[in-house]
């Protein structure tokens, strides 16, 4: 067997959440592997909505088995927030999700970081979601790190307090108290006071060396989704950097973030909007800042589903979609909320930039000066979200498809109509 991956090809919010929930009955083992609470995947059904930030969207189907791997950085008290929200709904995932002994942890003052380097950097902000997830992978990458399979060790609070200490003397450096930032609403001291009593919730989920356990699945022929996190223009290497998020969240992070060899990838699930969306700072070369944006905005309830904030919005832009098309070696595409075009009578799509006077097909170095050369298509102009079949698509709906698949080589193989799970057409 192949471990199959559905990742974003876009600035994340592409409705992985949902796609992951309706593929995973034909899995048994969800898979994350890289990103953090950063995350904020929603999963709607009976009328009931959840956002899950570090429990992959597996969860909702009992019989599957969910893995947060390596390549995730784990904030407790988030994820004891998360196991409290399913466990008031009969959902128990001490009986189906596991957790890799490698995942690092993001302490408090890695959260207090990320709000110190946000407050210094002003207007050049990067826009993060104050999850602590630059600082806990800088600490990661420099060796510093603290891992899950460590909390019990009795080094631990001796760790602990080092790396803490550590950072208080960058915060020292700058010119901010502890005191004047707030973490999810509480101070440093109650925060780490949470963040202690969570460890007592994680330490009842299974831990384990999610490598082997994925290794010995394949052997015994159990099939393995990988959900990603963020999306491909948030990559830390391919994104538009600075703007971007501290993991690799391109299929590469597959390898790394679950240990799975990369002959083991089978099918690449890309997923994208039939528009754009960016939540943050950074270059949009689709952007819209008027009333077709905000229409967009209004239409698709585009606002941050970690933290609240309004997307920006724009059109879809093609160049930017074969860029992650490449890089991930998408083999299936799925395209989310077109429902939220059916009022435009004309749609617009990027299919070229211009810098300076050139036109171009690709996304250059300094994307911030690359201007989008649109091309017109026909809207559909009629509601979409109650069709169940693909031979119900309206003519304009067919063609904006086709459109997208001649201009990517890739088929779509999943159109989604709605936020609920029944609102997905399998082409
Ligand atoms: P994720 O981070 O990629 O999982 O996406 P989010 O959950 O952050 O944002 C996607 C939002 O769009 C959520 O509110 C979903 O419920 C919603 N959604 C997903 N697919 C569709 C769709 O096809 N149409 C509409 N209207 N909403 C959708
Ligand atoms: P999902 O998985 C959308 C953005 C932040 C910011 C930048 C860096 O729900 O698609 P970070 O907190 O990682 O330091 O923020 O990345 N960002 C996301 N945008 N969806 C996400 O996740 C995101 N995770 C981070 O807004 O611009
Ligand atoms: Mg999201």
């Amino acid at each position: 067997m192949k471990v199959d991956v559905l990742l974003g090809l876009q600035w994340g919010d592409e409705g992985k959440g949902k796609i992951v929930d309706v593929l995973s009955t034909g899995y048994d083992i969800i898979a994350r592997f890289q990103g953090g609470p950063n995350a904020g995947h929603t999963i709607e059904f009976d009328g009931k909505k959840f956002i899950l930030h570090t429990i992959p969207s597996g969860i909702f189907n009992a019989d599957k088995i969910n893995v947060i791997g390596n390549g995730v950085i784990i904030d407790p008290y988030i994820l004891s927030k998360e196991i409290d929200q399913l466990n008031a709904e009969n959902i128990d995932p001490e009986k189906n999700l596991l957790i890799s002994k490698k995942a690092h942890l993001i302490l408090p003052s890695h959260r207090l970081l990320d709000a110190v380097y946000e407050a210094s950097k002003g207007k050049l902000k990067i826009g993060s979601t104050l999850k602590g997830i630059g600082p806990a992978y800088t600490d990661k990458v420099a060796r510093l790190g603290i891992r899950i399979g460590e909390i019990d060790n009795v080094e631990f609070i001796r760790k602990y307090n080092e790396l803490k200490e550590r950072h208080f003397r960058i915060i020292n450096t700058y010119p901010y108290k502890t005191s004047d930032f707030k973490i999810d609403g509480f101070n440093f001291d109650d925060y780490e006071q949470k963040w202690f009593d969570a460890l007592e919730v994680i330490n009842r989920i299974r831990q384990i060396d999610s490598e082997n356990f994925i290794d010995q699945s394949l052997k015994e022929n159990k099939s393995i989704l990988a959900e990603g996190a963020q999306g491909t223009l948030l990559d830390i290497d391919f994104g538009s950097y600075p703007f971007v998020t501290s993991s690799n969240t391109v299929c590469a992070g597959v390898c790394s973030g679950l240990g799975i060899a990369p002959s083991k990838i089978g099918k690449v699930f890309g997923i994208f909007k039939a528009y754009c969306t960016r939540v943050g700072s950074g270059p949009f070369p689709t952007e819209l800042e008027d009333e077709d944006g905000q229409a967009l905005r209004d239409e698709g309830r585009e606002y941050g589903s970690t933290t609240g904030r309004p997307r920006r919005c724009g059109w879809l832009d093609m160049v930017a979609l074969n860029y992650a098309i490449m890089l991930n070696g998408v083999t299936d595409l799925v395209m989310t909320k077109g429902d939220v075009l059916s009022h435009f009578e004309q749609l617009k799509v990027s299919t070229k930039y211009k810098v300076n006077d050139k036109t171009i097909d690709y996304i250059p170095f300094e994307c911030e000066l690359a201007r989008p050369v649109y091309q017109t298509v026909p809207g559909w102009n009629c509601a979409i979200d109650q069709i169940n079949r693909e031979d119900e698509f309206p003519g304009a709906l067919n063609d904006y498809v086709k459109f997208i698949e001649g201009g990517t080589g890739v088929k779509i193989s999943i159109v989604s109509l709605g936020p609920d799970r029944k609102q997905t057409i399998l082409r």
